[in-house]
């Protein structure tokens, strides 16, 4: 998880602890660790269905007790990955940001687009960025090993974006992160959000803070 730090000089936020309050009302949560998840999609478009579908899971993980923090890559962008460049300036600043995030949280929430049946390049390029360590002595994948995460998708078409978590699911895997069985492809994304960003559907409405509240609950027993 995040807190472990015994192979890298990384530093991490101190965890949230359910406070003395909190824990007068819910005694059984009496010194429970609260994991921290960040969540983001893989479009940077205005009006993105995926940015919107991730802030809808990110609010079931917060209704769970889980600390979210919802980014939107289009504020960090990064140059094509290029090991020349790489070689040259080391990792671009807002790839350095988006690591450290990843090592300050336990879990990660993420919802891509499908492109031509797969991740979008965003998605990738950021994945790769992040994959790369910063000096010799920092262990391999940092930023993703341990972590657990849960996935989803939206697009106008049929089939929700299901081909391209397929393709997700197996890169997060292989790169050290426990991807959750549970994920969800909405589909008719066109038509499926109200004015208020949320699902019109309430069942899939009610799936999509489902994901988030399993995330939080899974990272919890994890830290606990
Ligand atoms: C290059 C490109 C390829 C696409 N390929 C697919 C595809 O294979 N399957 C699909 O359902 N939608 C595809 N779409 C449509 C996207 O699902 C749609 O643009 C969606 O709104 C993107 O998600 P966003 O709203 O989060 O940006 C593609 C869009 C682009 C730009």
């Amino acid at each position: 998880m995040a807190g472990d730090v015994s192979q890298s000089n990384f530093v991490y936020n101190a965890p949230c602890v359910i406070d003395a309050n909190l824990s007068e009302e819910f005694p059984a949560w009496k010194g429970v660790v609260m994991p921290k998840i960040l969540a983001f999609s893989g479009s940077a478009r205005k009006g993105s269905y995926n940015q919107q579908l991730v802030a809808i899971a990110a609010a079931g993980a917060q209704k769970a007790g889980a600390e979210v923090t919802v980014i939107n890559l289009k504020d960090y962008p990064l140059p094509l990955f290029d090991q020349d460049l790489e070689r040259q300036d080391g990792l671009p600043d807002n790839a350095r940001k988006l690591k450290k995030l990843m090592l300050d949280h336990d879990g990660l929430m993420i919802a891509s687009p499908e492109y031509n049946s797969s991740i979008t390049p965003l998605l990738k390029n950021t994945i790769d960025w992040c994959s790369r360590a910063e000096s010799e002595d920092e262990p391999p994948l940092a930023a993703y090993k341990g972590k657990a995460a849960v996935i989803m998708s939206a697009s106008p078409g049929g089939l929700g974006g299901l081909r391209g978590l397929v393709h997700l699911r197996a890169i997060l895997g292989n790169i050290g992160i426990i991807v959750l069985p549970s994920q969800r492809a909405v589909s008719g994304a066109a038509q499926a959000f109200d004015d208020q960003a949320q699902l019109k559907d309430a069942k899939q409405q009610q799936a999509i803070e489902g994901l988030g509240e399993q995330l939080a609950d899974v990272l919890t027993r994890l830290r606990n």
